[in-house]
């Protein structure tokens, strides 16, 4: 059986169960062997009240050697022990050995113990050299002599000896029986536990940040009487709630993108409008006053940085909606090639130089978005660089993806603005941008259509060197 780890829950229930069980045996096991204990001595006192001081009494006789005077040893049992003594001094000392007497050799310190003890009626346990433990009662005697009567404690000792050694074995195999089935019982009562765990895990898991959520269903495990039922309601609760607050979430996330789409959708038309009246008053053929004219012109140079920046917002309301793209096989070499040429055109002071590989290379996705995506790049490394500055578009191929980087020998992006250059309405001079046109969608337009594309967007810029660096899988 594999053994849990001490810390879980599981271990440390077992653990606590033997552990337990462990204490209630020690102290059943001590209780009986000193019960035992006590009551066989109990039953060696009574022996001893009751055989009195007959043995030692006709110890007086030993010396003669008279066969009718031999000590007494009738009714003793074997080993039985017996001492004289006289005022305080032991004068015989005996043991009985299959029926007969047998002299005890004594040290000083045997005298002595045999000497203290009292005469009270009571057993006394005492040790003798030549003998084992010994179970003594003294008694006086007739003649002003003190007669001691002993038996072995040994048989004593060995019954206890003997219970323990069972309790010892009996303890130990329900001790292991018991971890086992514990550690069975204790699994089995802690699954629903692991069910809720498990759940609580899988919700832990899901992308909550972002998208749709599908949450699981809820728990079994809701029985009010139990604690993981608690757990359970309290997690389902929980659920609950996270899912409910994602659905708003959702919903209004989704109500924001078609408010942008609408709203963008909405101001096309009237900027249209605008732009194609001022065109037709700037087209007027009699003499316009030139205040008038120009107001005109700004009128329309407005209406038309308002148009691309309708467009892009509409743009990004389309990609944040998650709307399909086209899905052709498209040339990016050519792509690139017209990306450049319009990028020329448009900026004929910089330095414009490619580097292709000979081979076509063809990616699946949206052509006109990709175009779009790479006259942002090429647009910003125009616009945000002084004339006269080299441009180098290359593209290569790696493995599965092919990599277009755009690198410019421009002042660069400010360190602090690099981190968010794809967010929307992000540029470093806002003051300038007005006048140049930017909006500072261009980037986040960028990072839309790769990320639809399932690539990847990214920048390293410092002065004089800027790349952009745009991957799509192939
Ligand atoms: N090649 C570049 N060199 C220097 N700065 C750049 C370059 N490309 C982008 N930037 C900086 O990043 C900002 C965001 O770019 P973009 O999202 O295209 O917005 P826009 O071009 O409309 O300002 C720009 O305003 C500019 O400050
Ligand atoms: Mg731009």
């Amino acid at each position: 059986m594999r053994r849990p780890p001490p810390h879980t829950l599981r271990g440390q229930l077992t653990a606590g169960l033997v552990a337990l069980l462990a204490l209630a045996c020690l102290t059943v096991g001590i209780i009986t062997a000193l019960a035992l204990r006590g009551f066989l001595m109990g039953r060696l006192d009574e022996q001893l009240t009751t055989s009195g001081g007959r043995f030692p009494a006709s110890l007086e006789h030993e010396a003669t050697p008279d066969a009718d005077n031999r000590p007494d040893t009738r009714g003793q049992a074997d080993h039985t022990f017996g001492a004289r003594l006289l005022s305080g001094t032991v004068t015989q000392a005996a043991v009985v050995d299959e029926a007969t007497d047998r002299p005890v050799d004594l040290t000083g310190q045997d005298r002595r113990a045999l000497a203290a003890i009292p005469t009270d009626g009571h057993g006394h346990s005492i040790r003798l050299s030549s003998l084992r433990g010994y179970r003594v009662m003294a008694f006086n005697g007739d003649d002003q002599d003190v007669l001691i009567t002993g038996l072995p404690l040994h048989p004593v000792e060995e019954t206890v000896h003997r219970l323990v050694a069972v309790e010892a074995v009996l303890f130990s195999t329900a001790l292991v029986m018991t971890g086992i089935a514990g550690a069975v019982w204790v699994r089995i009562s802690l699954r629903p536990l692991q069910r809720v765990t498990a759940r609580a895990a899988e919700v832990a898991g899901l992308p909550l940040a972002s998208g749709e959520i599908d949450m699981p269903g809820p728990l079994p495990d809701t029985d009010p009487r139990t604690e993981v039922g608690q757990v359970g309601t309290a997690l389902n609760h929980m659920f609950g709630h996270v899912e409910d607050a994602l659905t708003r979430r959702q919903a209004s996330e989704e109500r924001l993108r078609h408010f942008a789409a609408d709203a963008s959708h909405e101001l096309r038309t009237p900027v249209a409008n605008i732009r194609g009246h001022a065109e037709l008053a700037l087209r007027h053929p009699g003499p316009v006053p030139d205040e008038v004219r120009h107001a005109l012109q700004r009128i329309d140079s407005e209406s038309q940085r308002m148009t691309r920046l309708v467009d892009d917002l509409l743009l990004l309301a389309r990609l944040d909606a998650g709307r399909p793209l086209e899905h052709d096989s498209v040339d990016l070499t050519r792509l690139i090639l017209n990306a450049t040429d319009d990028a020329r055109a448009a900026g004929p002071a910089h330095h414009w130089l490619l580097d292709l590989p000979e081979e076509p290379v063809t990616v699946t996705g949206d052509a006109h978005r990709l175009q779009q995506a790479i006259g942002n790049l090429l647009a910003n490394a125009r616009t945000h660089t002084p004339p006269g500055s080299e441009v180098t578009i290359t593209l290569t191929t790696e493995e599965a993806e092919a990599s277009l980087s755009v690198s410019d020998n421009g002042p660069g992006i400010p360190e602090d603005l690099q981190r968010e250059v794809f967010g929307r309405f992000v540029r470093a001079d806002h003051a300038r941008s007005r006048s140049t046109g930017s909006t500072g969608l261009g980037l986040a337009i960028v990072h839309a259509i790769t990320t639809a594309h399932g690539g990847t967007v990214s920048v390293t810029s410092r002065p004089r060197r800027t790349t952009f660096r745009l991957t799509l899988p192939l």
